[in-house]
């Protein structure tokens, strides 16, 4: 199909203004935006732009209150001080797919067809109806290729890449945010593969969802994202407050001089992270088995839901594995004059938007 004229100028004006790629996340709490500079191994954070969305703007994956985003993703980009107009945004939800497999040896050819026809048996949502991309990471013991496979409902790419034009923006790279995630893990523990040599859990909580995902030998070997996350939460201290979502929020995250919330909002939260813990759970049993060939020795954690005052305590507890905090800022430098958030905060909400940014093509 022949492009737009409304998309010929999209793309000419991002040629006008080339600039570096712009990471760009639509989470459903909030919308970041971000620029790196350097190259893997040498990043520095240049911009960040971060705008709060209301109540329910985004459900699952689907776009509630477009004219919001549109006016959000203007927003972030306007308090990021960002020139460039070429985006990475991340794809999430029901209408994405991701895989790790092997694939024989043979021809460039031979091996594009394997993996395409593989591709087709997992995606529940019509192979037909998506767009499929896949990397190569290596070669296997057996002499085949280790290939991550990515696909995505074209359908959904399509709503997501018409918000981030009308906001006169150049949607060039999709991406997944769980790639991201596990992206941004690998360019912090760049110069110690070696030690996380028997595979990683990665959690990003978000506000509702977490991405659960398994990491071994340069990439996911198991991404899943359930339904829990810190909304959960809010929605709890709305219901059984009576308050808005707005001052849940702030009485969710607002601690006293001593880092503690009034026991009315902890006992809330308590249970809260325990129903998510225990969905978690669920779902990595078999990764945390005893005896267990994928067995994961680490764990990191990420995303605004992982803030939650004892979740580290708590995922800890419940996978036997001792949690960390997933801090893109380990190697990737910032001036932290230049930026209003503490670094722990900011690493957990900025770790998709950075692993989006990282992309060139
Ligand atoms: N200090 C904190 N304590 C508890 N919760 C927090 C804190 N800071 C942020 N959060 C929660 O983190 C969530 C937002 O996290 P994040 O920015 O990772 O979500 P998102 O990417 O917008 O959402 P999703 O990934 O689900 O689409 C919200 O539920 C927010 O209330
Ligand atoms: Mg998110």
């Amino acid at each position: 199909m022949a492009a737009s004229l409304k998309d010929q100028i999209q793309e000419l004006l991002g040629k006008i203004n080339p600039g570096g790629i712009v990471g760009l996340d639509i989470g459903s709490h909030s919308i970041k935006v971000c620029e790196l500079s350097g190259s893997p191994g040498k990043y520095k954070l240049e911009h960040f732009g971060l705008f709060q969305l209301s109540e329910a703007a985004i459900i699952e994956d689907e776009v509630q209150k477009p004219s919001e985003i549109v006016d959000g993703i203007l927003e972030a980009f306007a308090r990021s001080k960002i020139k460039s107009k070429m985006v990475c945004f991340g794809l999430f939800g029901p209408n994405t797919t991701t895989k790790r497999m092997n694939v024989p040896e043979g021809s460039k050819e031979e091996v594009e067809d394997h993996i395409m026809w593989e591709a087709e048996q997992y995606i529940t949502f019509g192979a037909d109806e998506s767009q499929i991309s896949f990397h190569i990471l290596g070669t296997n013991e057996g002499g085949g290729k280790d290939a991550m496979i990515a696909a995505a409902r074209l359908e959904t790419i399509e709503a997501y890449s018409e918000l981030i034009k009308e906001a006169k923006l150049v949607p060039k790279i999709i991406d997944l945010n769980v790639l991201a995630v596990s992206n941004v893990f690998e360019e912090s523990i760049r110069d110690q593969l070696d030690d996380f040599s028997e595979g990683t859990l990665l959690l990003d909580v978000g506000a509702q969802n977490t991405k659960i995902i398994i990491y071994k030998n340069g990439g996911p070997i198991f991404t899943k994202e359930i339904p829990v996350g810190g909304g959960l939460i809010t929605e709890e201290i709305q219901r059984q407050m009576g308050v808005s979502y707005e001052e849940a929020e702030d009485l969710k995250t607002t601690v006293d001089d001593n880092g503690n919330l009034p026991e009315e909002i902890l006992n809330i939260l308590n249970m809260q992270l325990d129903n998510q813990i225990a969905e978690i759970r669920k779902n990595i049993n078999f990764y945390i088995a005893q005896g267990s060939t994928d067995r994961v020795s680490s764990c990191f954690v990420t995303g605004g839901g992982s803030l939650a005052l004892g979740f580290l305590e708590k995922i800890s507890a419940a996978s036997g594995i001792e949690a960390e905090r997933l801090n893109p800022f380990r190697r990737i430098k910032f001036d932290d004059r230049k930026f209003d958030h503490s670094i722990e905060d900011f690493g957990a909400i900025a770790s998709v938007v950075i692993g989006l940014a990282m992309r060139k093509d």
